[in-house]
């Protein structure tokens, strides 16, 4: 019994070996958060842990009941304008224009398993006794309306699972303002926050600051869950590191608008709010209708940041990525887009296929290019067909089944949700974008965001789409979107529904997705938005891997997957070799550091291989057959990171399997410095007791507990040794038996 519901105290507790979440229903049917955290006992009941009394000035919910004041306890599903006065998670406009809600307890369901949103990516069970889930029923009289929050367990993983739902039983209608997934009230503020914010080129940068007394938060409002703030967070205590102390995560399984807010009141109880972005949200009900909130996950862990990352890792991995690609090594690709962007004819392509296929590569990707009249990015987008037979005289179809025949798999990009006004599509369907009558239309590299939210749309793009894929040999798809929202407004919904069109537009994006994966199951898809401008667990759900970033360069990349991994697994982000200088930096970096970086992920390449030097081919050959060797390890091991490169001159970190019996280390310098010491990595991961040789060299071999506690000694030769820039070496890790020294 993970969950359990005390009659008398008209206390939940949700627990399992890890963690305890304990929710109260107080004598007037409000409900109140006890305790979230590691696991703890029941004694009698948990009903010390509400602190009560009355206090100076406070507001109360009754005449003559001084006891819970909702300043200053900590409530689980806050509403708007009853005395409590930080940010709620929920506010309902009713017809009469009030927004004051009072839900009340009404009845709860507890039962084994966990049923997947309607229409919502969320974490699923393939046996039913993994998981258990609470359903707290709560109703508003005056609003006519239920509010159900939901609760999942998972057996194995310190994870609750959560979202909020509302259906309305009146005869007018009410507006939903703002429905968080997640409140969570936590007794204390002494905490740090953790977000992954940046830039186009710079995603996922870790920024981290103390909570202070009043609201503290990010989001996004351009349509996806953007490149500037992702939809996770982590509150960990100051002397929480990577290895030690308390951390809680918050990830968001939606790819929309999203808001994460943490507000510390005067007495310092810190609040929690994580979901749909309110500013770009209004959703109305009427009779019988419901609105559900999108999943979010709350992971606790009391050992650091790296077990909080581990346990979301292998939750995504198996409990969220589904199908064919489900748990399978990744096909080692080629992309064409650095190597020739829009500039290319088949011989070119099966030029830069053909020595890939020499070389090992596994997968050719044809990039941006190759539809309607697609010579820039001011054209062609919206036309998903072929045109232009100088570039592709025989079509998607003789490219692709000339790299087939080569022995390789063939994938193709796509931008289904976006429009050139230089297209077929335009001319016939002006209307079919989203834009606001009378305003002008802000263009986006060139490009304008097609109206999702109109059925008649997704057909038609539908139906291109799957014609291509059912016309060639197509195994892998890059799915882009490389533009905001703005001018948010749909030609075909009543100035009532205006609001409700960012989140009916990703759910658009969401159902197209999930109808092309039913419909062609053994496609790996890989989701894009100009680099990693949607890369959140809500597309994890649909495309098991994400293009990480445009920025190729592996110094760049040391951060931008050091910082994407605090919240995703490696198996999930896209991660190529490219050309030097690097596009995007100008830097120089050597094959090997490049390969040595990109290795931790879903590894390729994006360049020209007959560029290289025949000793460099050499060099990739030899990285593919390494990365064939170990990209199980590679891809699905536990991931720790070790050195971090935003605040050192180095970066490190380590995949060890599962039994602990391997692992790669990857340790990387940033800048070089003259006359440095010595240098030891304190390993992570490993088995204390278990013998480990090097690199298979026999003179290499050390205990576990020596490896991690005092050190692995870094030689000082070779291309470390040398003290240059951006140097790197992977170090294999294998257990042996003792019998074999
Ligand atoms: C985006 C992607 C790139 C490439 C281009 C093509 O920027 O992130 O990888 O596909 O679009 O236009």
């Amino acid at each position: 019994m993970m969950i359990e519901f005390y009659e008398k105290t008209k206390e939940f507790h949700i627990h399992n070996d890890w963690i305890s979440y304990i929710i109260q229903v107080f004598e007037n049917g409000h409900l109140g958060n006890l305790y979230f955290g590691k696991k703890i006992k029941r004694n009698r009941d948990f009903s010390h842990l509400l602190q009560t009394g009355e206090r100076a000035m406070a507001i109360y919910p009754k005449e003559q009941e001084y006891d819970i004041s909702f300043q200053h306890t900590k409530m689980e599903y806050p509403v708007y304008g009853t005395g409590d006065f930080r940010f709620p998670a929920l506010e309902i406009e009713q017809e009469n224009g009030s927004r004051i809600t009072d839900f009340r307890y009404e009845s709860h369901k507890i039962y084994t398993g966990k049923t997947p949103l309607k229409d919502l990516p969320s974490l699923y069970v393939e046996k039913e006794e993994e998981a258990e889930t609470l359903e707290i029923n709560l109703w508003d009289e005056v609003c006519q309306a239920r509010l159900t929050l939901s609760y999942t367990i998972y057996q194995d993983a310190p994870v609750i699972c959560r979202n909020a739902r509302v259906k309305y039983f009146g005869d007018r209608s009410i507006k939903i303002q703002k429905i968080f997934s997640t409140s969570l009230d936590l007794p204390d503020s002494n905490y740090e926050m953790i977000q992954l914010s940046g830039a186009w080129a710079r995603e996922r940068y870790p920024k981290t600051r103390k909570l202070q007394q009043g609201i503290q938060g990010f989001g996004s409002t351009c349509g996806c869950s953007s490149a500037e703030h992702n939809p996770f967070l982590i509150l960990k205590r100051p002397y929480t590191t990577e290895d030690q102390g308390e951390a809680f995560g918050f990830s968001l399984i939606y790819s929309g608008n999203h808001m994460e807010q943490v507000e510390v009141n005067t007495h310092d109880i810190t609040r929690v709010l994580q979901g749909i972005q309110p500013e770009t949200f209004c959703w109305p009900l009427h009779n019988e209708e419901e609105f559900q909130s999108p999943e979010a996950l709350i992971v606790y862990a009391d050992h650091g940041l790296n077990q909080m990352s581990q346990v979301l890792h292998r939750l995504y991995q198996r409990r969220l990525v589904r199908g064919t690609w489900r748990e399978k090594e990744r096909p080692i690709l080629i992309n064409n887009w650095e190597a020739t962007e829009m500039n290319f004819t088949e011989e070119k392509i099966l030029q830069i296929a053909k020595k890939a296929k020499d070389l090992g590569v596994e997968l050719f990707v044809l990039d941006d290019g190759w539809f309607g009249n697609r010579e820039n990015d001011t054209c062609g987008l919206g036309d998903w067909y072929v045109t232009n037979f100088q570039k592709l005289p025989n079509g998607v179809k003789g490219l692709a089944e000339k790299i087939v025949k080569l022995g390789m798999g063939f994938g193709i990009w796509i931008e289904p949700e976006m429009v050139n006004k230089d297209s077929e599509l335009y001319r016939k369907h002006p209307e079919w974008l989203l834009q606001t009558p009378n305003r002008t239309l802000s263009p986006g590299r060139n490009q304008y965001v097609l109206d999702f939210t109109n059925p008649d749309v997704v057909e038609y793009i539908y139906g291109m789409i799957k014609k291509i894929l059912q016309s060639a040999p197509i195994s892998y798809v890059k799915w882009d979107m490389n533009r905001y929202i703005t001018e948010c407004y749909s030609l075909t919904q009543s100035p009532e529904t205006q609001g409700t069109v960012f989140h009916k537009y990703i759910l658009a994006v969401y159902r197209f997705y999930e109808r092309l994966i039913q419909e062609f199951p053994q496609i790996l898809f890989e989701s894009c938005a100009s680099g990693g401008a949607r890369f959140d667990a809500g597309m994890l759900y649909y495309a098991p891997q994400a293009w990480t970033s445009d920025d190729t360069d592996a110094i760049e990349r040391l951060k931008i997957q050091y910082g994407t991994s605090y919240a995703y697994p490696i198996s999930s982000m896209g991660a190529h070799v490219s050309a030097v200088p690097n596009q995007q930096v100008g830097r120089t970096t050597s094959l090997s550091t490049r390969g040595n970086v990109a290795m931790f992920g879903a590894y390729g390449y994006e360049l020209d291989l007959n560029w290289l030097s025949l000793q460099e081919q050499e060099g990739v050959k030899q990285q593919i057959l390494f990365m064939k060797k170990y990209r199980r390890l590679l891809q699905y091991g536990t991931f720790y990171r070790i050195h971090n490169p935003f605040t050192e001159q180095k970066a490190a970190w380590i995949m060890v399997s599962e039994d602990k019996s391997r692992a790669m280390l990857g340790y990387y310098r940033i800048l070089g410095a003259p006359n440095q010491g010595w240098d030891r990595v304190y390993v992570k991961g490993l088995d204390e007791d278990k013998l480990y040789r090097v690199n298979d060299d026999d003179n290499q071999v050390y205990y576990g507990s020596e490896l991690m506690y005092a050190g692995f000694m870094l030689e000082y030769t070779g291309e470390r040794g040398s003290n240059r820039d951006f140097t790197s070496e992977l170090y294999y890790f294998e257990a042996i038996e003792n019998e074999e020294v």
